[in-house]
């Protein structure tokens, strides 16, 4: 496959540019088709070493990067912190040493505090060891292979054979709930609004801070003009292109005409005020429910990240309608997306 790909470490999709979102895409897209065939596994990364290291709990992500990992022939360490030396005093650069220590080619990191994979791939750097980091959710900051698997699953659905950033030029996607505490929310923010859709953002104003208006900044110019797929085909003009994102505190202007909707979990575990009167009131005020579909466009789908609160953030009937439900799509791209993602970590051509 001719790609170009010289990202070490994925972070973050803060400057991801169109043709990197392009290879991603095409790239899953390759092995959604190896998914689909009777032996799903390819020898790509025989022999090297994909350590997860998931310092919060997780069930879709971790076993996706797992089952990715293993398509791809790669020897999968899975690290747990409560059955670790971490109870002892290890510290986490240290437990990271020690897997590399043991030959790991690439790290797959979640924790429960913005910048842990960040900071584990600087020290991967400043040792000159040519180790990839891959963020899986830090605290409340970004998921990227979660924004990824959104994009590749609605894409998809748009074209199945060539999905592109592009298709969602001018489309309308809301996302609705827990945005303030949603690394979801942020890192969807950044590839949606790089593919020139709308972005509508709802949510009460306790989880929705107006800071949220200055999240991307309309007028960064990042080049709109799309490359081909693979990042090679001549770019025909060069524009800018504008982040389109709008904030409501109601949720039927975010609804009206939507495309897509992604609604998020109310992350409990994070709230450390009342930030709602209770979750009925939220469900009556922000829930997503068949009815209140109307709004939108008729061929609205809806996706959810998982896990879900049922009857809180999204009905249970809508969320296990297929007609409207993309959630296990979600789950079923994830595995292709992250295959994706460690092929093209480990089959990086190193800049000059
Ligand atoms: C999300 C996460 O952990 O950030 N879930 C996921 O990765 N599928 C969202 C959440 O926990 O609500």
């Amino acid at each position: 496959m001719a790609i170009s790909w010289t990202r070490r470490h994925i972070l973050s999709l803060a400057d991801f540019t169109p043709a990197e979102y392009n290879v991603v895409l095409q790239t899953a897209n390759s092995f959604r088709e190896v998914l689909s065939r009777r032996t799903k596994k390819v020898p790509t990364l025989q022999g090297q070493v994909v350590t997860n290291l998931f310092f919060e709990p997780s069930t879709r992500t971790r076993s996706s990067f797992e089952l990715a990992a293993k398509r791809l022939s790669a020897d999968i360490l899975n690290f747990a912190p409560g059955s670790s030396s971490l109870t002892k005093g290890e510290t986490i650069l240290d437990t990271a040493k020690t897997y590399l220590a043991m030959g790991t080619d690439m790290m797959v990191i979640r924790h429960r505090e913005a910048g842990v994979p960040q900071a584990i791939a600087a020290e991967m750097d400043r040792m000159g060891v040519s180790v990839g980091v891959l963020n899986a959710g830090d605290g409340q900051h970004e998921h990227p292979s979660q924004a990824l698997l959104d994009l590749f699953t609605i894409t998809t659905l748009l074209d199945q054979e060539h999905p592109r950033l592009e298709q969602l030029q001018d489309k309308k996607i809301a996302i609705v709930g827990d945005i303030l505490h949603s690394r979801v929310a942020r890192s969807n923010i950044w590839s949606l609004t790089a593919s020139g859709a709308e972005v509508h953002l709802a949510a009460p104003p306790t989880l929705l801070p107006k800071l949220f208006a200055d999240f991307v900044t309309p007028s960064a110019a990042i080049p709109s003009a799309i490359s081909g797929p693979m990042g090679s085909e001549p770019v025909a003009e060069a524009q800018t292109l504008t982040r389109r994102l709008f904030l409501h505190w109601a949720l039927e202007p975010a609804l009206e005409n939507a495309d897509f909707v992604m609604t998020l979990r109310l992350q409990k575990e994070r709230m450390t005020h009342h930030l709602l009167p209770s979750l009925r009131e939220y469900h009556q005020q922000f829930g997503i429910t068949r009815d209140r579909l109307k709004y939108c466009h008729p061929d609205v789908k809806v996706l959810h990240p998982g896990p879900v609160n049922r009857g809180v953030e999204i009905s249970s009937d809508l969320m296990d309608d297929p007609r409207f439900s993309l959630i296990s799509q979600q789950v079923t791209s994830g595995v292709a997306v992250r295959m994706a993602l460690l092929y093209l970590m480990g089959s990086r051509t190193e800049q000059a």
